[in-house]
């Protein structure tokens, strides 16, 4: 294939990534983004496997032997992960985008072929984006694997808090910095290898203290800001194999990662650079944490009393998390919307920004069951309805309804926005137990007067109010 059609498979690539992303922005459009996304993907292996440098038989047997496993665990992946597995798919992901940086910046390295062809300062640039790629890689990659077993509950939530934690990450900035200037005056390719190697350790150790000292509620901004390292560690590899595509690619993921990352803080209400430094939040899912202790009883309601609250309700407000998805009960709950719909209620959702566990998670749930869109509202859209709201239903979400967030400033997740549904006339919370959300903060919600709480699996008990409504 000649250049010239190879870059205009480039730019064409580039263009549907591009729209990809513009689609994926929003549930009507996503599909199509998705679509736009794969040919864009697929043109851009296609025109890079033609255009290679010194094609032979043998060079492209083993693409294709390497691109079929590689699919096959692909395919096979996503055919197998559930829908509350798939941010810790992410994050595995990520980590594998991080460690082809690193293999690739090696290998590049210790090229003989391209060790020839730089030579004066197009040497030094190129050893830079090595040096680069495989930093970023490898902090990229120890980061997401730390983070996939946070996700995972194969690590604890917790924060990992070492003493003098900010000094150790400046000694061992020093030390790649000392060793980048070694890695830089090394004269044989031997020579540069201890510097290259003593680096590479020490951005894993980085990457491993830094997501370690991260915790409970903050996952998601670690989460996002690994997407767009991994763009880095893309873009940083395609400057060291001189593809324009990769760059480009790489840039788009980085920019977009970082833009989320953004949104996710602005959504907590947390600085980007306090996330970073760590220590925020606590582990989940059992014992209540730091911060006043709720006092009272709760109020426990059965399937019967919570039909009959919402039957005599004008206006409802249903926020689902991470509990939802668990228990698989959106299905359900778009059954009782259109049953109240049909009654003349007026049923809302109200989305935060970090419910569940991965961005738009519960927008993906209800949209695959089929709830229109226009009734799909985030939190800044009607918060302010709550007062005038006869029922808010709370299906598996804890953190993002917790009152403490507003009310005690020692609690672990003091300033972050939430759902205010102790302000609607009644509050129904559906959970299993009395134990806590990802964050591991005991809610006050729970012992509030107006508030009711329905024990059990989401998906069960739904089904038994939808059947006491039909009754
Ligand atoms: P959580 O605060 O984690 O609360 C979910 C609740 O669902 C739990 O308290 C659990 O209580 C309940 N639950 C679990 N399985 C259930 C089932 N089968 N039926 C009924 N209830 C069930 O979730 P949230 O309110 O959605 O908040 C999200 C949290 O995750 C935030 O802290 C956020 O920072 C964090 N996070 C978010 C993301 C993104 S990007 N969205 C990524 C990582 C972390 P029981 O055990 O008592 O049932």
């Amino acid at each position: 294939m000649n250049e010239g059609l190879i870059t205009v498979s480039y730019i064409g690539a580039t263009i549907l990534f591009i729209l990809s992303l513009g689609g994926l922005s929003n549930p009507e459009t996503s599909r199509r983004g998705n679509l736009f996304g794969i040919i864009g993907m697929s043109l851009a292996v296609l025109a890079t496997l033609i255009g290679l440098r010194v094609p032979s038989a043998s060079n492209y047997a083993l693409i294709i032997i390497g691109m079929a496993i590689g699919g096959a665990v692909g395919v096979y992946a996503a055919i197998r992960v559930k829908m509350t597995e798939m941010p810790e798919l992410v994050a595995l992901m990520h980590s594998l985008v991080g460690l082809a940086a690193c293999l690739v910046g090696f290998a590049n390295y210790l090229d003989p072929s391209a060790a020839s062809h730089f030579v004066g300062a197009a040497k030094t640039i190129h050893e830079v984006e090595i040096y680069l790629g495989i930093l970023i890689g490898a902090v990229t990659f120890s980061g997401s694997l730390i983070a996939f077993g946070k996700l995972s509950g194969k690590i604890g939530g917790k924060p990992l808090m070492l003493p003098a934690r900010h000094f150790l990450n400046l000694g061992l900035l020093v030390i790649a910095l000392i060793a980048g200037k070694v890695f830089l005056n090394a004269h044989t390719p031997e020579a540069g290898m201890v510097p290259l190697a003593i680096m590479t350790v020490v951005a894993l150790l980085f990457g491993i203290h830094m997501v370690m000292a991260i915790g409970g509620a903050d996952m998601p901004v670690v989460v996002s800001m690994l997407n767009s390292y991994s763009g880095w560690a893309a873009s940083a590899t395609g400057f060291m194999l001189n593809n324009d595509l990769l760059i480009v690619v790489g840039a788009l993921v980085g920019s977009s990662g970082a833009i989320l990352s953004y949104i996710m803080c602005k959504a907590m209400n947390r600085q980007f650079l306090s996330v970073i430094a760590g220590g925020f939040g606590t582990g989940g899912g059992t014992a209540p944490a730091a911060g006043a202790a709720p006092a009272g009883e709760v109020v426990a309601v059965n399937a019967e009393e919570t039909a009959d609250l919402l039957r005599e309700a004008k206006s409802v407000i249903i926020v689902p998390g991470y509990g939802m998805a668990v228990a698989q009960a959106q299905h359900t709950v778009y059954e009782i919307t259109k049953l109240l719909r049909e009654k003349g209620v007026n049923v809302r959702f109200g989305i935060h920004p970090v419910a569940g566990r991965m961005p738009g998670h519960m927008n993906v749930l209800l949209a695959e069951a089929k709830v229109p869109y226009d009734i799909v509202l985030e939190m800044d859209e009607l918060n302010h309805d709550f007062p005038t709201t006869d029922v808010a239903m709370i299906i598996g979400a804890n953190d993002i309804v917790n009152p403490a967030a507003q009310d005690d400033p020692n609690s672990p997740i003091a300033g972050m926005p939430v759902l205010e549904v102790w302000k609607a006339k009644t509050s129904i919370v559906m959970k299993r137990s009395m134990a806590s959300g990802y964050a591991g903060v005991d809610n006050p919600l729970f012992y509030k007067e107006n508030n009711r709480m329905l024990f059990g699996d989401a998906k069960k008990m739904l089904d038994a109010v939808l059947e006491k409504l039909r009754a």
